[in-house]
This record gives C-alpha cells, structure tokens and sequence, in this order.
C-alpha cells in the first residue's frame, strides 16, 4: 500500500509497515516492530558509514570470522548494533549472522518472539576502506519451533518461507529496499530528518537487461558452461545482437541494487575451486532472491530455483545467478551443459 499520486509527503517506512499492518487481519504489531528495530540498526550503521574515516571504523580488526575472511572494524561494529537493536523488542527468538559462527540467542531477560532474523551485517567488506558502496542484507522467517529459545532449526528453512527480506545500501544515499513477497518497495534516508522516505514505490525488474556482472578474474577458474555464457554475452551473438556490458562493483547489495533497477544479470558462479561458490545461502543470496521474485526477477542456483534449496547449513555457501527472468534462464541453459 502506498500514498496516490501526489501524496507522497510523509510517507516514513514507519508508515508503510504501519498501513501493511493495518490491512493483515490479526497483526499483532510484532513484524512492525521488528521492522522498526531494524531500520533504527540501518540508520545507525548509515550514519557510522557516513563518517567512516573519521569515526576509526576502517581497517580490520585482526580477527578471522568462520567464512576464513578478515574481520573489518566495520563489520563487527554493524553486527553488534544489528544485535543490540533487536534483541530485546521482544520480536525474535533466534538471529543469525554471517559473523557468528553459531545462532545467536536471544539474552534470558528479554521475551522470546515469534520471528527468526539472519543478516549480513556488513555487505561489501572489501570496499570500507575506498569509500565505495556497502551494504546490510536480512532475511526474516517465522519460527518453526514451538517455544522457548529458537534453534538452528528455525534458521534452516527454505527462503520461499521467508516472511520479508531487504537490504540496506549505503551508497551515494542511503537506501532500505524490502518485500514481504507481494511488491518491492524502496526509500531514501533523509539524513537531516533521519527517517526513510518512500522513493522507489513497486519495484519492477526488467524482464531482459543488457549488463552482466561477475567477477572476471576467476575465469580460469569457471567451468565450460559459464565461460562459453560469458563469452556469448560479450559477443555479437548476445540477446539483442549487440555485447552485454559489463559491471561489477563487488559488493553484492550494490550489484544487486543495480540489477534491481536496471535489469542485467549478475552472477557468483560455482567454478572448479568452489563448486558452491562464494556466497551465503541464508543471509545473502535467499534474500536477494526473494526480493528479485517478488519484483518480477528470478534467482537460481544454476540448476534449481535459490528460494526451494533446503538449507543444511548456517553458512552454506550456493552459487548465484540473480536478475531479469530471461537472463536468469540463459544462465541456467549454459550451466546446464555443465552436468
Ligand atoms: P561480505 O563482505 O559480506 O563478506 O560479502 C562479500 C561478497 C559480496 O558482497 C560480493 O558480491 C562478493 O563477496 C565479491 O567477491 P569477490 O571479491 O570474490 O568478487
Ligand atoms: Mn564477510
Ligand atoms: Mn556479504
Ligand atoms: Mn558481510
């Protein structure tokens, strides 16, 4: 639900999750405010990011995460705010993180909700330091056990079960982009007012683009199918008969966002170093895909839609290949050569 034309003024996030609210029968207010909690996390880490060379977020910390990478300064502090925003509004039971190695619970003092948040606090880790756009990705399911404090079996579900997933890029401006699986919808901070602003209403993906995006420098290391993909995009014989572009920022919400808005591809292939692929299943690609769809786009691992994978691990890792429906289904002719 959104404002009519030329009512746009004051149309918070605050309001748009309130209306949705208003129109679901039994809402008790509980989504609403986990909402609220995340954005406030958005905000805070936006301002953070804002200010990074001065605030002494960049560079790492000298600890290793259990993906083996690095741990930035930044990544940290996003997750801890991420946490502490949402643990004690009595929403969650369980959360999980790309930084944590196992769930994390929610402290005995405050009340055990009815939701499951997993997040990628700091999206992008690689491009903190040079001030080029990062972001926080979330994806948020209802708990399947019965009560008390939730398990890692709230977490492995399907992310067709998601209830909502979005992201927050921290770019030129800051932006939180969401669905609960019927419209996607965008809005800008106003960092002088500090609320988000209705600004992308219904997102649409174009049904064919004409950029890719991958990162190139692991060609020697693709499979056949992928490579001869690739090569076709680049070539005359491309869709439309002219070479795809190509763009690639290295942050996945960026990628994304851009792919969202201008239709494309972008892909983080399974190769012959890392069938699986870079990218996390939970809390970066399921939620990506369940936005992607919920715009018109499509999302698949190469041989199965990303959104049906039954999770079987916290960081599992499935390849990617995200964007405009006719895109997407290429990808998947090419990478079926491979089986
Ligand atoms: P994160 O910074 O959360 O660990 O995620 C990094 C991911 C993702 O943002 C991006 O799409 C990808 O890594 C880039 O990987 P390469 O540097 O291998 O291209
Ligand atoms: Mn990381
Ligand atoms: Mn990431
Ligand atoms: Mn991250």
């Amino acid at each position: 639900v959104g404002p009519s034309s030329g009512d746009e003024l004051g149309w918070t996030l605050d309001r748009h999750i309130l209306e949705r609210q208003r129109r679901t029968p039994g809402a008790s207010g509980d989504f609403t405010g986990l909402f609220q909690a995340i954005a406030l996390a958005g905000r805070v880490i936006a301002s953070k990011v804002a200010k990074a060379g001065l605030a002494d977020v960049l560079g790492a910390t000298g600890a290793v995460n259990v993906q083996g990478e690095t741990v930035q300064k930044l990544d940290e502090l996003a997750n801890k705010i991420l946490v502490r925003c949402v643990e004690a509004g009595g929403h969650v039971c369980v959360m999980a993180s790309e930084e944590d190695e196992t769930t994390i619970p929610v402290p005995p003092q405050y009340p055990q909700g009815k939701y499951v948040l997993m997040f990628d606090p700091l999206d992008g880790s690689s491009n903190i330091d040079v001030n080029v756009s990062i972001g926080t990705i979330f994806s948020i399911h209802r708990r399947v056990t019965a009560s008390g404090p939730g398990t890692a079996q709230d977490c492995l579900q399907a992310g067709h079960k998601q209830v909502a997933a979005g992201y927050i890029i921290y770019g030129s401006s800051t932006m939180l982009v969401y669905t609960t699986g019927d419209g996607v919808h965008g809005f800008t901070l106003d960092p002088l007012v500090g609320e988000f602003f209705l600004s992308h209403e219904n997102l649409r993906m174009p049904t064919r683009g004409n950029t890719y995006s991958i990162n190139e420098g692991n060609r020697s290391k693709w499979t056949p199918g992928v490579t001869e993909w690739i090569d076709t995009l680049k070539s005359d014989k491309a869709p439309g008969g002219k070479p795809y572009g190509m763009r690639y920022v290295g942050s996945l919400v960026a990628d994304f966002h851009r792919t969202l808005l201008r239709g494309g591809v972008f892909a983080y292939p399974g190769d012959r170093k890392a069938p699986e692929g870079k990218l996390r299943l939970l809390y970066e690609c399921s939620p990506m895909a369940f936005i992607a769809e919920a715009a018109g786009g499509a999302a698949s691992t190469g041989t199965q839609r990303v959104l049906d994978v039954e999770p079987t691990a916290l960081h599992q890792r499935v390849p990617l290949f995200i964007g405009s429906k006719e895109d997407v289904a290429d990808a998947e002719r090419f990478v079926a050569k491979d089986a």
